[in-house]
């Protein structure tokens, strides 16, 4: 199956992945998903948003799902999102092989726009499913092009999720805790809670050479003092701060800019450390742009709180927590018992073509998701 999908998307430049959702490497992998249920004999339901379960119809009561998401970050790795889809497909064929037969319906599930790179909000496409988002919350969402969400989607219609009774969701380790334990599967204990934020600076557009450099009101420089703040900060607590992606208007060389608008994304081991480190950094942010004669607005985008994960998986493995955003999160707050595998990732790294896992150990995520399934659908 890897070899099916390790050519979708990928750029021949970086290596890395370029998976937006709702457009055609996505799409190919939506549609090389169905093909893979069909083949299967598994029943396919969906949503309006595009997000899929394919069932094993078996046995009684609330069903037993597991699986990720297909969509990358931009220039993302191969495994983050498409190794627990690919798992969970080979974990049915696995629980097939020892003939199991399951006492509940066992789902694997697809869901869109995990990441959040296109329409900002990650987790879009199983908060919808969950009924954590409404249809016309998220239908306004646009991308960086203007299109709305429902440009591209119909929406709406009953959330996908109602009678799952257990969620597991495998994944590449993003860091390097497996490495460090030499452990080649996981479990989470907990997602710590993040947050993306809206950092908006305005200042003067002006001359470049013209200018005295007192005279300038320069938002870009009230920015580089903000993204040093929240890196100084975020060591200071050991907590993560993060500006990845910044936009300046008017993005000339020649000119002093007259907007910037950065993205913070902060994650802290408590609620309490997340509002504090925010805090500080938009105070810092304000007492800045008073001195360049900017200003400074700062809108939250998306908070997700802690997630502490219930669901006893009874592996003998490292249990770690992670920083990382998930669908198995949103799925967690919902209400949904749930639980997820990691599986190692030798190089550490992921949200970059750099991101790895081997062969061998995928093959024993695989075994323990089959596992898992097997007591959880017994
Ligand atoms: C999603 O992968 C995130 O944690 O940002
Ligand atoms: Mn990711
Ligand atoms: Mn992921
Ligand atoms: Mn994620």
């Amino acid at each position: 199956m890897w070899s099916d999908l390790a050519p979708v998307g990928r750029s021949a430049s970086s290596g890395g992945y370029f998976r937006q959702p709702f457009a055609s490497a996505e799409r190919e992998l939506a549609a090389w998903f169905v093909e893979q249920a069909e083949a299967r004999g598994l029943r396919l339901e969906s949503d309006a948003t595009g997000n899929v379960v394919a069932w094993w119809d078996a046995g009684a009561g609330a069903g037993v799902l597991t699986g990720s998401h297909l969509d990358s970050v931009l220039d993302g790795g191969a495994y983050d999102g498409p190794l627990g889809v690919v798992s969970a497909l080979a974990a049915v064929d696995a629980l097939r092989a020892r003939g199991f037969a399951p006492q509940r319906p066992l789902g694997v599930s697809v869901f869109v726009e995990e990441e959040g790179s296109r329409f900002g909000l990650a987790c879009l496409g199983s908060r919808l499913a969950s009924g954590a988002l409404t249809w016309s919350a998220a239908a306004g969402l646009r991308d960086r092009d203007g299109v709305a969400l429902a440009d591209v989607v119909e929406g709406g219609g009953p959330a996908l999720l109602e009678g799952v009774g257990a969620f597991v969701e495998l994944h590449v380790e993003q860091g390097r805790d497996l490495v460090d334990r030499d452990a080649p599967v996981g479990v989470a204990s907990e997602i710590w809670p993040h947050g993306r934020y809206r950092f908006d600076f305005a200042g003067e557009a002006n001359h470049a050479g013209t200018t005295r450099m007192a005279d300038r009101r320069d938002p870009m420089l009230t920015y580089a003092m903000t993204a040093l703040a929240a890196n100084k900060q975020a060591r200071l607590a050991d907590q993560r701060a993060t500006f990845g992606r910044l936009e300046v208007t008017p993005n000339g060389t020649n000119a002093v800019p007259s907007h910037v608008t950065a993205w913070l994304d902060a994650r802290c081991s408590s609620e309490a450390a997340l509002a504090s480190l925010v805090d500080a950094v938009t105070r810092q942010a304000a007492e800045r742009a008073g001195r360049d004669g900017t200003t400074l607005t700062v809108t939250p985008e998306s908070v997700s709180g802690a997630v502490a994960f219930g669901l006893d998986l009874g592996l003998d493995v490292p249990v770690i927590p992670t920083a990382a955003g998930h669908d198995a999160g949103i799925l967690a707050a919902a209400g949904i018992p749930t639980a997820m595998l990691f599986v190692r990732n030798p190089s550490g790294v992921s949200h970059s073509p750099a991101e790895t896992a081997e062969p061998a150990d995928c093959l024993a995520g695989v075994e323990a998701l089959a596992d898992v399934l097997e007591r959880l659908a017994s």
